[in-house]
């Protein structure tokens, strides 16, 4: 705490932002406060700016929140990682729909928004993590990064969203690393990403900041000699390419994919492919398509951002439906195309949306029944709203992990 910074308040919250932030408004400015609940008043400290945001930690709870709980997770106040812990869970909902209710109306869309629903698994539900590696003063740092700054490494034991094996496999290559870091400093490894499948299976990518040396391959191999028959395993060197793939070895004798069923269909995951990281709320979401959209009458549909095929080879699994991929990643359109059991009836292109998905396709292809999108988190562009509104669909389906983004694009529509 930095004593010379004003103390302000007694300040109350009234709601939360869409980050999980609480708004508190000080002499007309707004300052945005990690763990706070609104209707809570606070004595707040003013902090430097972060990343644009005027930010107030919170010194003392002068009026606390019936909701308030002792977060499950030790590290929750320092790793930044969860916004939502310090809440009772049925209110987290609550706020949650406030947050998508309040986006709406700051672009003026008018929607009712229905309740939010459970997630069938509250704890250890994600099946992928990425963790930092850094070595300061001879010691080995491995954890998460808070959510402000790049310069720390926030060391965890276990974390409670991720799944239990993830945690396993996470403290097993820690000790791996923390050995041989005592020998010889790792200062080429950077990342480590586990990703995990419901049959137990992991996917392990280690990031290197160049092409391992014969000591450092030696970790690797330590490191494989952990997994069993069915775990994957890659290393890659470090890119400061944002799009393109970067260079990537797989590890002998390991498989090159792990597999997930989503409903009958078995999605292949290959190591730069984007996965959703809540298996059991995909289901969901995939169900409550269904009983929105009578998928038995549909005959063409677009998966805009399609990644492997998971939203929409699953909802038109033996139907005689046909379907048009586009999604960035080559990765990821390779998975897509092993995915669709039976290829006669999808075709895949891999391309930018905004350079493919264009007024000159649309008029190759009949008119969508359906188009579902699932953008990443900082929307789409009017431009391929405009398109898809072109392709005539009676339904669109556009999932978002972004109120605000979300709230924009409809007010585009
Ligand atoms: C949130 S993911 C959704 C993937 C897939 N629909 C699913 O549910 O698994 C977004 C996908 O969009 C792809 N993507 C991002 N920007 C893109 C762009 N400009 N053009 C095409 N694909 C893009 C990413 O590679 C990623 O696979």
């Amino acid at each position: 705490m930095d004593i010379n910074r004003p103390i302000i308040g007694p300040v109350e919250v009234k709601e939360l932002h869409s980050s999980g932030k609480g708004i508190a408004y000080w002499n007309d400015k707004a300052y945005y406060v990690p763990w706070a609940i609104p209707n809570e008043q606070y004595w707040l400290q003013t902090e430097n700016r972060r990343l644009g945001f005027r930010t107030a930690s919170i010194i003392e709870i002068k009026k606390a929140s019936n909701f308030r709980i002792k977060p499950i997770c030790p590290h929750y106040f320092e790793c930044g990682g969860c916004n939502f812990m310090h809440i009772d869970y049925s209110e987290q909902l609550n706020l949650k729909k406030i947050i998508v209710q309040n986006a709406l109306k700051k672009y003026h869309v008018d929607y009712t928004v229905a309740e939010v629903g459970n997630s069938p698994k509250q704890i250890n539900y994600r099946n992928k993590a990425t963790y930092q590696i850094r070595v300061r003063q001879g010691k080995l740092l491995i954890g998460f990064h808070p959510e402000w700054t790049k310069n720390e490494i926030v060391e965890i034991e276990s974390c409670y969203l991720l799944m239990p094996i993830i945690n396993k496999y996470f403290n097993k290559i820690k000790n791996i690393l923390n050995e041989f870091n005592n020998n010889k400093p790792l200062e080429h490894f950077l990342s480590l990403t586990i990703r995990a499948n419901t049959q137990h299976q992991v996917m392990i990518l280690m990031e290197l900041l160049k092409s391992p040396d014969v000591s450092e391959l030696s970790v690797l191999n330590a490191i494989k000699n952990l997994l069993n028959k069915g775990d994957s395993f890659y290393y890659y060197i470090k890119s400061n390419e944002r799009y393109a793939l970067p260079e990537y070895y797989h590890v002998k004798d390991t498989e090159p994919y792990i597999f997930e069923e989503i409903f009958q269909v078995k999605l292949r995951i290959s190591p730069f492919t984007f996965f959703q990281n809540n298996k059991e709320v995909t289901e969901l979401i995939l169900n409550e398509i269904k009983s929105v959209i009578p998928i038995d009458t549909l005959s063409f549909i677009y998966d805009l951002y399609s990644g492997n095929g998971t939203l929409s080879l699953p909802l038109v699994f033996n139907k005689s439906v046909k379907l048009l991929g586009i999604e960035g990643n080559p990765m990821a359109v390779e998975d897509a195309k092993a995915n669709a059991y039976d290829n006669s009836f999808a075709t895949y292109i891999v391309g930018d949306i905004l350079d493919t998905f264009n007024q000159h396709l649309i008029k190759l292809y009949p008119t969508p029944s359906l188009v579902i999108l699932d953008p990443p988190r900082s929307g789409t562009l009017i431009e391929i709203q405009k398109n898809i509104i072109a392709t005539g669909a009676p339904y669109i389906v556009y999932l978002s992990c972004n109120p605000l983004s979300l709230a924009w694009n409809l007010s585009q529509l």
